[in-house]
């Protein structure tokens, strides 16, 4: 099978603005991923293409970008899926939307991480730990009522395809929403108010208009818009009130 790719290229040092490169390569396996082909556009044709990548799959985060017009891990996409009626995988690499491009496929995460650790992404509690040694217990319910965000990878992947984030970089976004949501649903953490008072305001959750794009783009198959309901919810009734509703939700 032979791979036809189209990778949007910028490197702010030498171009004015960014173009597509074009590269085509033969003998693609049946289980190369979008990243074996990128890797194979760097090792065997240009050196000087950057993509961020790490472990390869599926579980570190850092290669989102937008394949063929839709967020996704370039480690999870076969090359074999996006084939078409010729037998080739013809196949479009652009950095991810909404957030400055550095180089070629890499865009700066400052912005996104500074959304993250604006809704304290951490287990808060004060109270003594219990005595006896043990951990803070928690029953098997108050845990599956944020089990779903707790998978979360910051790939980044919701945030950069929600059109409100598009239209105004400041909306917190629905990764950091699923982060919040991990924390102030957790019957351990004292921190749910503070978390809720960020999100409360005009760039929080209310921002969000149930566009569903960041759903679909979740590699991790995170029920996200889902979770940004549900917080919304709290904000209104309270946490303790919108934690007994998800727990008999979970019940059913
Ligand atoms: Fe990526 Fe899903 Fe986490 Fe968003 S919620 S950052 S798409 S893993
Ligand atoms: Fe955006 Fe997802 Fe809400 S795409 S508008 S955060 S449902
Ligand atoms: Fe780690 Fe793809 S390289 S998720």
């Amino acid at each position: 099978m032979r791979a036809i790719l189209r990778i949007r290229r910028f490197n702010p040092e030498k171009d004015s603005k960014p173009y597509w490169g074009e590269y085509t390569l033969e003998d693609i396996q049946p289980t190369d991923r979008v990243l074996d082909l990128l890797n194979r556009v760097k090792w065997e044709q240009d050196g000087t293409l950057v993509y961020r990548r790490s472990c390869a799959h599926g579980v570190c985060g850092s290669d989102g970008m937008r394949i063929n017009g839709v967020n996704r891990l370039a480690c999870k996409v076969l090359a074999k899926s996006l084939t078409d009626g010729d037998g080739d995988a013809h196949v479009q690499i652009e950095p991810m939307l909404g957030m400055k491009v550095l180089k070629d496929l890499v865009v700066d995460m400052e912005p996104f991480f500074a959304h993250y650790r604006a809704v304290l992404p951490y287990f808060v509690n004060d109270t003594p730990a219990p005595e006896d040694g043990r951990e803070r217990l928690q029953s098997q319910e108050d845990r599956e009522v944020f089990d779903d965000t707790t998978k979360c990878i910051l790939c980044a992947c919701c945030t950069t395809s929600c059109p409100s984030f598009w239209a105004n970089g400041d909306y917190v976004g629905p990764a950091a929403i699923v982060q919040a949501h991990r924390f102030i649903f957790d019957s351990r953490d004292m921190a749910a108010d503070k978390r809720l008072d960020v999100l409360a305001e005009p760039d929080g959750v209310w921002r969000c208009r149930t566009i569903f794009n960041c759903t679909n783009a979740c590699p991790r198959d995170i029920e996200i818009t889902r979770a940004i309901g549900e917080v919304k919810l709290a904000t209104r009734r309270g946490v303790e009130k919108q934690r007994e509703v998800m727990r008999k939700e979970h019940a059913k």
